[in-house]
């Protein structure tokens, strides 16, 4: 059953009774209401396990990014993040995005890069030669090394081999194996590394050189998600602007990231706010993500925009995010991770590539948000009136009055605990 990833007034609600209803609607298992209803999230046993030196474990807020329909399918988003208006911004967007229609995904094969790195071969031309008239043997041997892969249906598929460094270059000259892989439903670090180690003693007889490096590629250039979505400008318009100016506001926002690394590194940051907290909150690697977005935002050889917005024929607003997404939903702390376990069971992806999709289009969602906010009242006006809950939750108030001390907070300029006390005090009276 797809549960419906519109919950009105779900920011309303204590701790407790979001808890409450995503259990009973989710019909979650004992075992996943002890890990949302669990003080400690990482118990510090499993913690022990996982890393090394371990004193104990450090919690971020765990949020829900609501109202997203991802091809034609609710989901509702586990996010993990620290900054306010993160996850209030994406399910706002989301909201937009729904009543279009929804955002629209694909994703490309799971074809992840392992590299072996050879110096001093005597001659790398026939070196090169000498690696690709055996390819298939050693596509056949990297698969010898990982059998359980090839039985999931996926393993080794190609290779290839570059030469780089060549006449003129300050670098030493070395040849690259480049080993593809299906990793299927594993992001594949542990894959790749075992497949490239396991080939380089035979690499390194075929080439009469000597091998170094043996280790997966971050850049998963064959590995891409991508979502679109398509706006009509009504839907955009918000207080003083018109849908037009919203959309062509967002159009120039890009075109400014687009042309100037300075912004586009803020532009992208805005982006990877929403995509770093799904990866987080699914056990996943961010710091691969994070390297490998990067770094496919300068393919062209400028650092530039992720997104890209513009009008089309009709006058809507069209957004499209393309990334690399080295993630799994199998194996490392995927599944070790209590709270990543309840994310999954949240989420009720089915693959790696349906998670892969599903974040994009929260970085897709994060970045309209951001520049939305950006050409219309600024950034501030909007953190403040979330922040203006916070201080006034942390004064005491439930219910309907944390709304209204909040506003009276954000009228009187004084987002101060000590001045939402006052208030309440007031308000009792
Ligand atoms: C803040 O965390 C993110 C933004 O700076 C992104 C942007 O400028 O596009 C608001």
């Amino acid at each position: 059953m797809n549960i419906s990833s519109r919950i009105p007034g779900f920011y309303k609600m204590s701790i407790e009774e979001r808890k409450n209803y995503i259990i009973e609607s989710f019909n979650l298992s004992d075992e996943d209401a002890s890990r949302l209803s669990s003080q400690l999230s990482l118990p510090e046993e499993t913690a022990d396990k996982m890393i090394e030196n371990v004193i104990g474990t450090f919690s971020l807020p765990l949020g829900l990014g609501l109202n997203f329909l991802i091809d034609g399918k609710d989901y509702i988003i586990p996010m993990a993040v620290e900054e306010p208006s993160i996850v209030a911004s994406a399910s706002y967007i989301a909201k937009i995005v729904r009543e279009a229609g929804g955002f629209k995904t694909e994703a490309t094969e799971r074809i992840m890069i392992g590299q072996i790195q050879v110096v001093g071969c005597p001659d790398f031309k026939q070196a090169k030669e000498a690696v690709l008239a055996e390819k298939d043997t050693l596509i056949h041997a990297a698969n010898d090394a990982y059998p359980s892969l090839v039985a999931r249906g996926g393993g080794a598929e190609d290779l290839e081999v570059r030469i780089i460094n060549e006449e003129g270059s300050p670098y030493s000259q070395m040849l690259i194996v480049h080993l593809y892989v299906n990793t299927c439903d594993a992001m594949g670090a542990n894959i790749i590394n075992t497949m490239a180690e396991s080939l380089a003693p035979v690499v390194e007889h075929l080439t009469n050189g000597k091998v170094y490096l043996r280790i997966l590629s971050n850049y998963a250039d064959r590995c891409l998600a991508k979502a679109t979505c398509t706006i009509p400008p009504a839907l955009l318009e918000s207080e003083g602007f018109t849908g037009e100016e919203v959309r062509d506001g967002v159009v120039h926002a890009y075109e400014f990231a687009a042309s100037d690394p300075y912004r586009a590194v803020t532009h992208n940051k805005g982006i990877m706010n929403g995509i770093d907290p799904v990866i987080i909150a699914t056990g996943n690697d961010w710091r691969a993500v994070e390297a490998g977005a990067h770094a496919y935002a300068a393919r062209d050889g400028q650092y530039s925009s992720m997104t890209t917005w513009s009008v089309d024929e009709q006058g809507n607003l069209v957004g499209e995010l393309e990334l690399p997404m080295s993630l799994g939903i199998v194996g490392g702390a995927s599944r070790v991770h209590p709270r990543a376990k309840l994310a999954y069971n949240i989420l009720k992806v089915e693959s790696a590539k349906e998670l892969a999709r599903i974040i994009v289009a929260v970085g897709l969602a994060q970045n309209l948000g951001a520049l939305k906010a950006l050409v219309t009242d600024g950034i501030q006006k909007g953190h403040m009136a979330l922040h203006s809950r916070s201080v006034a939750m942390a004064a005491g108030a439930t219910g309907d009055l944390v709304d209204v001390i909040a506003k009276k907070l954000v009228e009187a300029q004084e987002i101060r605990v000590g001045y939402a006390k006052k208030l309440m005090e007031e308000y009792a009276k």
